[in-house]
C-alpha cells in the first residue's frame, strides 16, 4: 500500500504517538526513532568530533510537517525550528495543495562554483583568453585532487572567467564549475580552487588572493511549483490577497526581506534537521534574490485562468547527503531516512517545496486574518501550561482566553479555577 503523509489530527496526538507513526512511515529502527526524539542522540562526544572547544550541545525542537505530496510521492518532513506556527502552517499549506496534486519540482545538476581571484592584471582581457585556452590543463589539475568524486562521475567540468571592477582596478575571476554529486561540496571545491591557483597565476600573471567556493550557487538551483484551488484557500478573494501580498514584496525590499524570511522559515528548518549548512543556504537564497541588482521575492504568485493560485519558487540549493553533520549526527541521519530521499537533488527539491508552502501559508494569513491569530493559540498554550493547568483542561482554557483575546497568565489562572469549580 502506498504510504500517505495525510495524517488527520496528527497535532492532537501525544508526542510518543506521533513518533510511532513516523517510525512506521519510514521503517525507522528504535535507535533512529530515539535520535529523532533527541534521546540517545545526545552523546556529548559527537559535539567534540564536530567543533572545537565543545562543552555540550544545543537542542532545538524537531517537528514533522505532514500532508506533503511532491511529484506524486508522500513525504513526512522533519523540521528543526524554535518558532511556533511554522510547522503547522507548512502542513496546512501542503494539505490545501493536495487538492490539485501537491507539489512538482525540478533542479539543475549539483554544480558548485569555486572562485580564484587574480589581482594586479594590467591586461585582463588577454588574461581571460589565455586562461580559457588552457582550460583542459586547469580542469585536469583540479580533478587530480578528488579521485573519489571522479569515480562517482563528478569533478571539475568547466571553467568561466569573469572580469570584475574593484576599487583597485580589475580582477580576473576564474570560476571552476564542479559537479559535487551528493556532497554539499565545500571541501572538494575549496581544495580544487587552492590547487589550481598557482597554475592560473603562472598562466595569466598577476597575483592570486582568494580561492574559495561561492555560496551564490547559480548553477545548482532547486525549483518547486503548486496550484492551490481557490475554494481550498477560502475563495477568490484570498487568491487576490496572496497575489497582492506577492506584488508588495516584488515592489518593496522592506516587505521582500520579510517575505523571503518566511520562505526560509521552512527551508532552514529542513536544512537544519538534515544536518546541512543553513548559513550557506541563506547566503545563496538572499544573494540570488538580489541577482538582478534589486532585491526580489524567491517565489512568484499568479492567478490562473480558473481563478486558482499558482505559486513557484527557484533558489540555489547547496545541500548534501554525505559528509559533515549529515553523516555524523544521529538526528540528521534519521531525518534523512525519514525523508527517504534518493539523492541531494531530491532533498533540495523537497526543501524548495517546503519553502513555497511556508510562503503561501504566511501570505494567506497576512492577507486575511493576520498572522497573530495562529501565533496566539500556541502562545496561549504556553501561557496555560506555565500556570500549571491540569492537562485535561488545557484545550478548553486556551480556547476561552484566545476567544476573549486575553492571553495572559492572570486570566488563564482565573479560567482554570472557574472550570475546576464547574466540574466539581
Ligand atoms: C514570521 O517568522 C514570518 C512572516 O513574517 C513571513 C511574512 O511576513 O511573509 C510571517
Amino acid at each position: 500500500m502506498e504510504k500517505t503523509s495525510r495524517i488527520e489530527g496528527f497535532y492532537k496526538l501525544p508526542m510518543a504517538e506521533r513518533l510511532k507513526i513516523v517510525k512506521t512511515f519510514a521503517d525507522l529502527t528504535d535507535e533512529e526513532a530515539m535520535a529523532l526524539a533527541g534521546l540517545g542522540g545526545a552523546d556529548p562526544s559527537i559535539s567534540d568530533k564536530m567543533v572545537e572547544n565543545a562543552v555540550g550541545s544545543f537542542h532545538m525542537p524537531l517537528g514533522i510537517a505532514v500532508n506533503f505530496r511532491i511529484n506524486d510521492k508522500d513525504y513526512l518532513i522533519p523540521m528543526a525550528i524554535e518558532e511556533p506556527s511554522v510547522i503547522a502552517a507548512a502542513s496546512n499549506s501542503a494539505k490545501m495543495a493536495r487538492v490539485k496534486g501537491g507539489f512538482w519540482t525540478s533542479s539543475t545538476p549539483p554544480i558548485m562554483i569555486g572562485q580564484v581571484q587574480l589581482t594586479g592584471i594590467k591586461d585582463p582581457s588577454r588574461a581571460k583568453h589565455v586562461i580559457l585556452e588552457r582550460k583542459h590543463e586547469i580542469l585536469e589539475l583540479a580533478n587530480k585532487q578528488d579521485p573519489m568524486l571522479i569515480t562517482l562521475g563528478g569533478g571539475a567540468k568547466d571553467l568561466e572567467v569573469r572580469i570584475i571592477d574593484t576599487q583597485k582596478g580589475p580582477n580576473v575571476v576564474v570560476h571552476l564549475l564542479v559537479d559535487v554529486k551528493d556532497a554539499m561540496g565545500a571541501n572538494a571545491v575549496n581544495t580544487m580552487a587552492e590547487a589550481v591557483a598557482p597554475l592560473v597565476e603562472e598562466i595569466a600573471g598577476g597575483r592570486v588572493y582568494l580561492r574559495i567556493l561561492s555560496n551564490l550557487a547559480t548553477h545548482r538551483l532547486a525549483r518547486a511549483r503548486a496550484v492551490w484551488e481557490k475554494e481550498a484557500l477560502g475563495g477568490e478573494d484570498v487568491v487576490d490577497g496572496v497575489v497582492e501580498a506577492y506584488l508588495f514584496a516584488e515592489a518593496d525590499p522592506y516587505r521582500c526581506a520579510t517575505h523571503n524570511k518566511g520562505i526560509m522559515n521552512g527551508i532552514d528548518a529542513v536544512i537544519i534537521a538534515t544536518g546541512n549548512d543553513w548559513r550557506a543556504i541563506e547566503a545563496g537564497a538572499h544573494s540570488y534574490a538580489a541577482r538582478s541588482g534589486s532585491y526580489k521575492p524567491l517565489t512568484i504568485f499568479e492567478k490562473t485562468p480558473d481563478g486558482d493560485l499558482a505559486g513557484t519558487i527557484e533558489l540555489p540549493m547547496a545541500v548534501g547527503l554525505i559528509g559533515g553533520a549529515t553523516k555524523v549526527h544521529p538526528t540528521a541521519r534519521a531525518s534523512i531516512k525519514l525523508l527517504g530521499v534518493k539523492g541531494a537533488q531530491e532533498l533540495g527539491e523537497v526543501a524548495a517545496a517546503v519553502g513555497l508552502a511556508q510562503n503561501l501559508a504566511a501570505l494567506r494569513a497576512l492577507a486575511t486574518v493576520g498572522i497573530q491569530k495562529g501565533h496566539m493559540s500556541l502562545h496561549a498554550k504556553n501561557i496555560v501550561n506555565s500556570v500549571g493547568c491540569p492537562p485535561e483542561l488545557v484545550d478548553e482554557v486556551v480556547r476561552i482566553i484566545v476567544a476573549e483575546k486575553k492571553v495572559r497568565m492572570d486570566r488563564a489562572k482565573e479560567v482554570i479555577e472557574e472550570l475546576k469549580r464547574k466540574k466539581t
